[in-house]
């Protein structure tokens, strides 16, 4: 059963509009927010997000008012926003369904977030296997052009904004955003020596925000319902909803929005209805292909983003698990995953993910030796800290999970 008393934001009218159609989303109060916006000076807009406490719903959380700051305060004679719309962790797909049900929330975020930062180009970067979106999004921006809500004179005021959708270059690390902007000039799409930063120094070394187009479907309803309300949503510092994409051993897997704070418990149970008819339920990866595992000690941890939380919640992606589970083809397949897709700028991850996924299969097929198991942790420990980037992390979280909670026989046996 879903939860009934579930405060919904970004999917609150999925399914009552036709995402083709402007008109339809402006029944919804579309649009009105950036009439608010635009009736306002830009700094004053830029202080109400930075007062919503809203985080990057991409991944790490980070402030976006914070981050858009950085960008607002640089004297350049160009700015960037790009919309990030990449998605391509196995088992996400919640940024693909907002652009297919509600595509001008997406629109008119990014126009608010364009006007508060100063860029008048933006772009929504796209997965290019989302051709669905890439449709209605383009749609959506036509429509936004005839209508003067996009163009020289934004809505009959004096900020003007041109957006397109760019397709993207079609690898997981593309939604990194330093390799996003290299993907976008035409070079490699490897992440980039930071500082400086991407919102200092990005696309064309002009100042660039990059926010996930989660994040920016929250602006409208910040804009129109005022930052106090929006801070009273969700937890602490951690405000508003989240969508959380649930598959794997539950009744009823899929996309559900929740508040932020909620625990994993509920979301399995008042969410996703249960833990599958005749199975036993093992544990949860939070956050995707890299997550952390929550067994059912952490069940009642609130998910949140932020530093002191025990499962980071990365993009929302949850797996659920049961006691029947093939750990060593689950582990096979996280590797054979990042192994394809290391962009291979660095040693640690371009060698350690080859290496990794060659000593994971020697162990689903039951070759595994002593010296294997040393390897595999030499391994992840060079993963995890000397990668270049966030990836390497990703890539060894999964198996470093397994080994700390012994869920391996070989790895038990052969630690003693
Ligand atoms: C390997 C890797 C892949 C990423 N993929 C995505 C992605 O597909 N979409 C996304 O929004 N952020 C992705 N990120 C995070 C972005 O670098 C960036 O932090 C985010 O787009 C910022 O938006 P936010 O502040 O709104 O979360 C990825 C990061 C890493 C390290
Ligand atoms: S950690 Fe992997 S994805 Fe990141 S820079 Fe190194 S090779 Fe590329």
């Amino acid at each position: 059963m879903k939860k009934q008393k579930s405060i919904k934001i970004i999917t609150k009218y999925w399914g009552e509009i036709d995402p083709n159609s402007l008109e339809s989303y402006r029944r919804k109060s579309g649009y009105e927010a950036l009439r608010k916006a635009l009736r306002q000076d830009s700094e004053v807009i830029l202080q109400e997000i930075i007062k919503s406490g809203l985080r990057g719903r991409g991944g790490a959380g980070f402030l976006t008012g914070a981050k858009w700051q950085l960008a607002a305060e640089k004297n350049s004679s160009k700015k960037y926003f790009i919309a990030n719309l990449n998605e391509s962790e196995p088992g996400v797909f919640k940024d693909r369904l907002l652009a297919e049900n509600n595509p001008h929330q997406i629109v008119e975020g990014l126009i608010i977030a364009a006007y508060a930062v100063g860029a008048t180009r933006a772009f929504i970067y796209l997965n290019p296997c989302y051709k669905k979106a890439k449709m209605l999004l383009e749609n959506a921006l036509r429509e936004a052009y005839e209508k003067k809500i996009l163009g020289k004179s934004v809505m009959g005021s004096f900020f003007e904004l041109e957006i397109e959708v760019f397709e993207g270059a079609g690898s997981y690390v593309c939604g990194e955003e330093s390799a996003l902007v290299n993907s976008m000039e035409g070079r490699r799409a490897e992440p980039r020596k930071r500082p400086p930063f991407v919102c200092e120094q990005g696309l064309e070394n002009f100042p660039t925000v990059v926010n996930n187009v989660e994040t920016l479907a929250n602006i409208p309803e910040i804009i129109l319902n005022g930052a106090d309300n929006y801070r009273h949503l969700g937890a602490i510092d951690s405000p508003g909803t989240k969508l959380f994409c649930i598959d794997g051993s539950v009744e009823s897997p899929g996309l559900y929005e929740a508040l932020l704070g909620v625990t994993t418990r509920e979301l399995i149970y008042d969410y996703a209805g249960g833990v599958q008819r005749g199975k036993d339920f093992l544990l949860a990866q939070i956050g995707g292909v890299g997550g952390f595992f929550a067994p059912t000690g952490l069940l009642d941890e609130p998910l949140v983003y932020g530093r002191n939380t025990k499962l980071a919640l990365g993009s929302g992606g949850i797996l659920v698990l049961d006691k029947m589970v093939d750990w060593k083809k689950l582990m096979v397949s996280w590797m054979r995953f990042f192994q394809r897709e290391s962009c291979g700028k660095c040693v640690p991850c371009r060698e350690g993910t080859f290496r990794a996924l060659a000593i994971l299969r020697r162990l689903e097929q039951g070759d595994f030796s002593e010296d294997d198991l040393k390897d595999l942790k030499k391994i992840i420990w060079a993963l995890e800290k000397t990668s270049f980037c966030a990836f390497g992390r990703f890539a060894a979280n999964g198996i470093k999970e397994v080994m700390r909670y012994e869920l391996v026989q070989d790895f038990k046996e052969r630690l003693i």
